[in-house]
């Protein structure tokens, strides 16, 4: 570690708006924890810091939506985050909030020191106003219609339908979702970080001084610098956040961004009064754990910041993870897409190292990976189990067995033995070198070859063979087997914590240091060992089963949902209805209008008549497979000419969240012309 003394890991905090899932874990946590582990058994001196992220629109946005205040939300799921990291055994030094009073004070403090140097641009802009409610609104506040496709429900940053970005002025009939209102445009005061200024140290910096950075990590950071940097505003019209802590500046807070990464260093002074040495001695390391959504903002603003205010490290590294999808779709909060760690806890006690390693080995550190149940289990089963589980336990077992569980003296050591016992010092040495660069997949990979290799010399030994000619041989086989186990309590103790420990405990062995890592008489003879029980245990289908038909429910669920969240139109009389006329026909011929996407041309026997529909379902349904087909049809609307074909009548159809249609067909068959009412 060289010209370090110290590290400072940083994992992102978490918005405290919806519990940990699977992906926070994959993507920063459970790395960054490895990581702090391994510096630890290193004897080096480390912090791991964390803590929730308290501000920002969504959670105001849920807060309203429940009718609750947002420290009410934050309260509910910092508590279930922190206990969910405690009993998962995240290691943290330190688990803060942002709504803490030692973080409204250092985040106010280094904002109020950029304003006192000059560091940031005042800028008046308009902004959308909501006057029955008097307050500025954030662009996520404000719906209308997309400009792009016509999405009628689009918020003012993002279009969730077409993905386009876009702000709120560019919205065709923008709502205030507060009252309901149109918003009027109203100037407003903002302080801004000319990003732009510092785009030539950003080069020098991180496109010259880091090019060992994660290609995934100097890749995003040379796009955005290569694109040219805009000043942004570091300040909102807000009631929840850090107060901007200046005159002139009511209502205003610190945009969540600016106040979050802060964080860390209010946590670290949460921890100790010698935060300083770790966020300004030079001879400490500081090192991201982010997913990769957060690295602008640890790369380029974050950085930015510390820069203007002068007196902090910078990162030296900033291992930054692809995300984990789950079963094939990505993993989504508010559609309850996730494995929740802690239903996960619930429903799987004591298999916190289970998950640990599933999350390990599949890990996305250089592109997106899939969770599925099928792999969990597999990985449970043919790796914890039988390599690791197999391996430990035999040894064990033997050891109590023959020796009563005491230690044997090894004999004279064949070449073989010799050749085992060094490769534990090779995997060290592989260990060590991924987990440096931070292929923690890899390094766990290659500390799992420790397992394998004393699963093999078991295998090619035979001691339960070799015993009934040679009983002298068998105490050097066993004697070497116990000596892998012992090393393997060093070696997988980043990775496998809970487990490492029972299997101490089985060996009646102290925690050891890192370096003891290939020494091959880790256990002295006569040492007495003790009953082991089993270190995993086989996950059986039904168990899978039962979580893959939660994910099932939950999509069940939320289809169910997604219809409701539409809401009613207003009243309206019956003779309102009965003006329409709507008849079930059946499909006579279909065909694709031609060069359109969408278009159908059908031909239906309505009952009355035969006649020409265009709809627009070419998309979701192939001509043949509607001919014969029932359908309900509105045939008293005006007709209307559709690339030039005369469309008389339309289709029913359902319409999915998606966009997505679902003919509406009469639930047995009746005759053409019935009508429908
Ligand atoms: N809450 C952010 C997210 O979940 C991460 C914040 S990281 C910090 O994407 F550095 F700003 F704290
Ligand atoms: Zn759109």
């Amino acid at each position: 570690m060289s010209k370090f003394k110290r590290t400072l890991i940083t994992t992102a905090l978490p918005y405290a708006n919806g519990p940990i899932h699977i992906g926070h874990l994959a993507g920063v946590y459970v790395p960054a924890d490895i990581y702090a582990r391994y510096l630890r058994l290193k004897n080096e001196d480390v912090l791991l810091i964390g803590g929730s992220d308290e501000h920002g629109v969504p959670i105001t946005l849920k807060a309203k939506n429940e009718g609750i205040t947002p420290q009410d939300v934050v309260d509910k799921f910092h508590g279930i985050i922190k206990k969910s990291f405690e009993d998962f055994g995240i290691s943290f030094d330190v688990y803060s909030r942002t709504s803490a009073k030692i973080h409204h004070e250092t985040a106010s403090e280094i904002f109020k020191k950029l304003y006192d140097t000059n560091k940031f641009i005042e800028k008046t802009s308009e902004q959308y106003y909501d006057e029955e409610n008097k307050q500025f609104l954030a662009d996520r506040y404000i719906t209308g219609t997309c400009p792009k496709c016509g999405f009628e429900k689009a918020y003012g940053d993002q279009c969730e339908s077409c993905g386009t970005s876009l702000s709120p002025t560019e919205l065709i009939n923008p709502t205030s979702m507060i009252s309901g209102n149109q918003p009027v445009l109203k100037e407003t005061k903002h302080w801004y970080l000319p990003l732009d200024k510092y785009e030539p140290w950003l080069k020098e910096w991180i496109l010259e001084g880091h090019k060992e950075w994660k290609p995934n990590v100097y890749g995003q950071c040379k796009s955005w610098i290569d694109s040219g940097l805009q000043p942004r505003a570091v300040t909102r019209d807000l009631s929840w956040g850090v107060p901007v802590p200046i005159e002139g500046a009511e209502n205003k807070v610190l945009y969540v961004w600016f106040d979050a990464p802060i964080g860390y260093i209010s946590a670290t002074k949460e921890l100790t009064p010698d935060w300083e040495k770790y966020w300004k001695d030079p001879e400490t390391r500081i090192l991201h754990f982010i997913g990769k959504d957060n690295i602008v903002f640890h790369c380029i603003i974050f950085p930015i910041i510390l820069k203007a205010e002068g007196t902090y490290n910078l990162p030296e590294n900033v291992p930054a993870n692809e995300f984990l999808n789950l079963e094939n779709d990505k993993i989504s909060t508010s559609r309850n897409w996730a494995v929740w760690l802690h239903e996960y806890l619930e429903d799987f006690p004591g298999k916190e190292d289970v998950l640990k390693y599933v999350l390990t080995a599949n890990a996305p550190e250089t592109k997106d990976n899939d969770f599925t149940w099928k792999d969990f289990q597999a990985r449970n089963n043919n790796e914890l189990v039988a390599i690791l589980g197999n391996f430990v336990n035999r040894a064990l077992v033997l050891t109590q067995k023959y020796y009563d569980g005491v230690v044997p003296e090894h004999g004279e050591l064949t070449d073989y033995d010799k050749k085992t016992l060094s490769d534990i010092s090779k995997i060290k040495a592989e260990v060590e070198k991924s987990m440096d660069s931070f292929r923690i997949r890899e390094s766990l990979k290659n500390a799992m070859d420790l397992a394998r290799l004393g699963n093999k010399y078991l295998a090619d030994e035979e001691p339960w063979k070799v015993v009934k000619t040679d009983t002298e041989r068998v105490k050097t086989i066993m004697n070497i087997s116990l000596q892998i186990a012992a090393n393997l309590t060093i070696c997988l103790e980043p990775f496998l914590p809970f487990s490492m420990n029972t299997l101490r405990g089985f060996l009646n062995l102290e925690k050891m240091d890192w370096v003891k890592l290939g020494e091959t008489e880790l256990l002295k003879a006569g040492h007495k060992t003790n009953k082991p029980e089993l270190l995993f245990e086989k996950i059986e289908d039904s168990v899978i089963e039962a979580q893959l038909q939660k994910l099932q429910d939950t999509k069940k669920a939320n289809e169910l949902t997604e219809v409701v969240a539409v809401p009613a139109k207003e009243n309206i009389e019956f003779d309102d209805f009965s003006k329409m006329d709507i008849r079930v026909g059946t499909v006579l011929e279909a065909e694709k209008v031609t060069k359109t996407k969408r278009l159908l041309k059908l031909k239906i026997d309505t009952g009355i008549d035969q006649r020409t529909v265009v709809s627009g379902i070419a998309e979701y349904y192939k001509p043949e497979d509607l001919i014969g087909k029932q359908v309900s049809i509105l045939v008293n609307l005006a007709p209307k000419t559709l690339r030039g074909i005369e469309s008389q009548g339309m289709i029913l159809c359902a319409e999915n969240a998606d966009g997505s249609l679902s003919i509406v067909e009469p639930d047995k068959k009746v005759k053409n012309g019935t009508e429908v009412k």
